[in-house]
């Protein structure tokens, strides 16, 4: 009987050899060399009857033996799986697993709603930093340190240096477009503002603004007023009315805020409108004399608008967000309620 090596010798002759065509010839395969009974078994078994001086030699050739025909097998094992699944392993004719779609988040729907409505009448859209000086979030829009008007807004500020602040409106901006650009200027610039407010429904430490500026030659109150209307009846339909309030900002002079009829109640009265039937959405005004002069520009010459809206309350009023929280949750169930809008 040929010795163990020399048996080891001509199995792996046959396993260099083996090419299975199919599932079913990788099986004998795995039967002859690999299975209960196989030829590995049995050539382990007869490690006992190898005299004592040659065990470890013949252990180590059968080892490397082994080695050899379970990795034959291994490498052909697709075939093996591809049988087991009954079929092509891909079935190329399905249509695919569909993936879940990310909808746009409602405030940038809206963002980009109110770009697109004042981009259609001429204005374009600027940006601002987060982090602002005091000149260009209060000083500049002529409020300098001692005024009262700094008290309307809690301010985050970014270090122990007091020039430095998280800006707490988009109105920032406005006044480095007055710096930088050239007139005659007519531009929207969105972006996020921050306020030391406690978190509740109806007030957040974060939130979106969108401010307008316009300034040119013989700009007036008619124009701003023209403006607002059509960017509500754009923005909330053409039958939505509007109506004007004094108010007070330190940056505009005359100042404004801007109502809507209420766009759920059309004016009978609900908890929206708080049953006065109008909602407010914006604070507008003509350019203060002080700011353009701040920035080099003759008011005798030149006169402005601007109005500063909320996103969140733009939102809020078109598809009835009640909680301000339900912005930053990222509670899918909520935003996918959007989808398509
Ligand atoms: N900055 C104001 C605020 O955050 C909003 C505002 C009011 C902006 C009047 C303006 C404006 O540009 O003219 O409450």
């Amino acid at each position: 009987m040929a010795s163990l090596q020399e048996q080891i010798q001509q199995f792996e002759q046959e396993i260099l050899a083996f090419q299975p065509a199919n599932a079913a010839e990788l099986e004998n395969y795995r039967i002859r060399f690999l299975g209960a009974k196989g030829i590995l078994k049995q050539l382990f078994a007869e490690m006992k009857n190898v005299p004592g001086d040659q065990r470890k030699e013949a252990g180590l050739t059968l080892n490397s033996f082994r080695q050899l025909a379970e990795e034959k097998y291994e490498s052909f094992k697709d075939l093996a799986e591809a049988a087991a699944s009954k079929g092509p392993a891909i079935d190329y004719s399905l249509p695919g697993t569909p993936l879940p779609t990310g909808t746009r988040h409602p405030l940038r729907v809206v963002e980009n709603k109110i770009i697109s409505i004042f981009e259609r009448i001429g204005f374009s859209v600027a940006t601002g930093p987060e982090i602002e000086d005091d000149w260009h979030n209060f000083t500049s829009l002529n409020m300098p340190h001692d005024h009262p008007a700094r008290d309307m807004q809690d301010t985050f500020y970014v270090s122990s240096n007091p020039d430095w602040v998280l800006r707490t409106h988009t109105s920032s901006a406005q006044a480095r477009i007055l710096e930088t650009q050239p007139l005659p200027i007519r531009v929207i610039c969105p972006g996020r503002v921050y306020r030391n407010e406690t978190i509740s429904a109806r007030a957040h430490c974060f939130f979106h603004q969108c401010e307008g500026l316009y300034v040119d030659k013989n700009v007036s109150f008619a124009d701003l007023k023209q403006t607002l209307y059509y960017f509500v009846t754009e923005m909330f339909g053409e039958h939505t009315k509007v109506r004007f309030r004094p108010s007070y900002f330190p940056f505009t002079e005359p100042s404004a805020e801007m109502d809507i009829s209420c766009t759920v109640c059309g004016g009978s009265g609900c908890n929206l409108c708080k049953h006065s039937g109008w909602v407010e959405i914006l604070g507008c005004g003509m350019v203060h004399p002080n700011m353009l002069r701040n920035f080099g520009i003759d008011p005798e010459v030149y006169t402005g608008f601007a109005f500063g809206m909320g996103v969140e309350r733009i939102t809020q009023v078109k598809y009835q967000v009640n909680d301000l929280r339900l912005y930053s949750q990222n509670d899918v169930r909520f935003l996918k309620q959007f989808q398509g809008i």
